[in-house]
């Protein structure tokens, strides 16, 4: 019998992070009560708030409790006024993708009916894509690396190691097998570089191909990335797994947000092969913090990618099903119009859409 009781570490962090949590958290329990499941809850304070008051953003015991987790599920953190000596800011999650190895960043971008999307093409009601970021190394491998010379020159190295490039695309490939069973259609993964100008990419890109005939069943092609800057722009509806470098993956996942009503519409996933982070895309928008007016679907949608995560590893079909039905509910309080989060233009509050979705569990239609 598979097990349907898991241990969830829980990171609100700052600013909004806490608000979405909250309702992400209330949708959770109403899935449990629904499919028989158990979560164990334990709190990993962080953040930029901590680090004001101690001085530590990321405490030990946090990173433990992280650690010893099935799953993680994180808010956001950040603050823009709070920041390290050197200029930049507090990001425990850029500490946790690294010291936990969760080399592949999942950011679905997914239209979900109802809900504007910025292309006015209406195949734009098709997008359905996931961008697969590399989160351990490439650019960011030079995070507290970089050099400055005499206040005159100042650099930051990439790296791309065999390694992470194998690993990367064989998530990607398995991602695009999983996706083609579900959506009936043959999978296709498009890695995106720039290997006509540096050497760093053109290794990437021979390992990705060197890995691709061991899933003869995926499409597999490639894509610069300025080009797809424009087709993502043109044409987004076309692609299916997009794997890339940390710094692409960074940028290109927020236009990808944009592409479907905004950042708080889009989910994310940072794996490794023993650890799991689910968060959304967002960060901790001080704009709008303390307002209860932050849209929770992309961190709803987090915790139901953190569900069919579970599911997937355990064998638990209840975690499977209640992931499933979470993102139907989302799906349907949208496009049934019962909710307009104030990102798209509407009056529904973060616990407006919390109550709707938990409403809307298990209906059909
Ligand atoms: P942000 O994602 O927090 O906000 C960008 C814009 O989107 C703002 O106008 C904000 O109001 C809006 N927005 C974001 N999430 C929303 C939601 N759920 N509902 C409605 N509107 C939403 O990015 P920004 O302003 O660049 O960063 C703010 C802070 O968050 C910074 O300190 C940054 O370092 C941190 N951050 C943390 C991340 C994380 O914890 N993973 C990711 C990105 C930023
Ligand atoms: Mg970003």
């Amino acid at each position: 019998m598979p097990t349907n009781s898991f241990r969830l570490a829980v990171m609100p962090g700052d600013g909004i992070g806490v608000e979405v949590m909250d309702a992400a958290l209330a949708v959770l329990d109403a899935a449990e009560r629904r499919h028989g499941l158990a979560t164990k809850r334990e709190a990993a304070p962080g953040g930029a708030l901590l680090y004001k008051e101690t001085g530590n953003a990321l405490p030990e015991a946090s990173f433990k409790t992280a650690q010893a987790a099935d799953a993680i599920l994180f808010g956001a953190m950040g603050w823009p006024d709070i920041r390290y000596p050197d200029g930049t800011e507090i990001a425990p999650q850029l500490d946790l993708r690294f010291r936990l190895n969760l080399y592949a960043g999942v950011r679905p971008i997914r239209a979900i009916p109802g809900v504007p999307t910025a292309l006015a093409d209406p195949r734009a009601r098709d997008i359905d894509l996931v961008i697969l970021r590399e989160s351990t190394e490439g650019l960011f491998a030079s995070r507290d690396k970089g050099t400055i010379e005499n206040d005159r020159v100042a650099r930051d190295t990439m790296v791309i190691t065999r390694e992470v490039t194998e690993r990367l695309s064989r998530f990607a490939f398995r991602l695009a097998r999983r996706r083609a069973k579900k959506r009936g259609r043959p999978g296709a993964v498009t890695l995106v570089d720039k290997s006509n100008v540096f050497r760093s990419f053109a290794f990437m890109r021979k390992v990705y191909y060197e890995v691709a005939p061991e899933f003869p069943d995926v499409k597999a092609s490639h894509h610069y990335i300025d080009a797809m800057a424009l087709d993502l722009v043109r044409r987004p509806w076309d692609f299916d797994v997009l794997p890339t470098e940390n710094m692409f993956g960074d940028i290109i996942s927020d236009l990808g947000a944009g592409l479907i009503g905004g950042m708080g519409f889009a989910p994310s996933a940072d794996a490794g092969d023993e650890h799991a982070l689910f968060q959304p895309s967002h960060g901790t928008a001080p704009d709008i913090a303390g307002k209860g007016i932050a849209n929770p679907t992309a961190m709803i949608l987090s915790t139901a990618m953190m569900l069919d995560w579970l599911g997937d590893r355990s064998g638990s079909q209840a975690c499977s099903d209640a992931a499933t039905e979470i993102e139907a509910a989302v799906d349907r309080i949208f496009a049934e119009k019962q909710v307009q989060s104030f990102d798209i233009g509407g009056r529904s509050g973060t616990t407006d859409i919390a109550k709707a979705v938990i409403a809307s569990l298990g209906k059909k239609g």
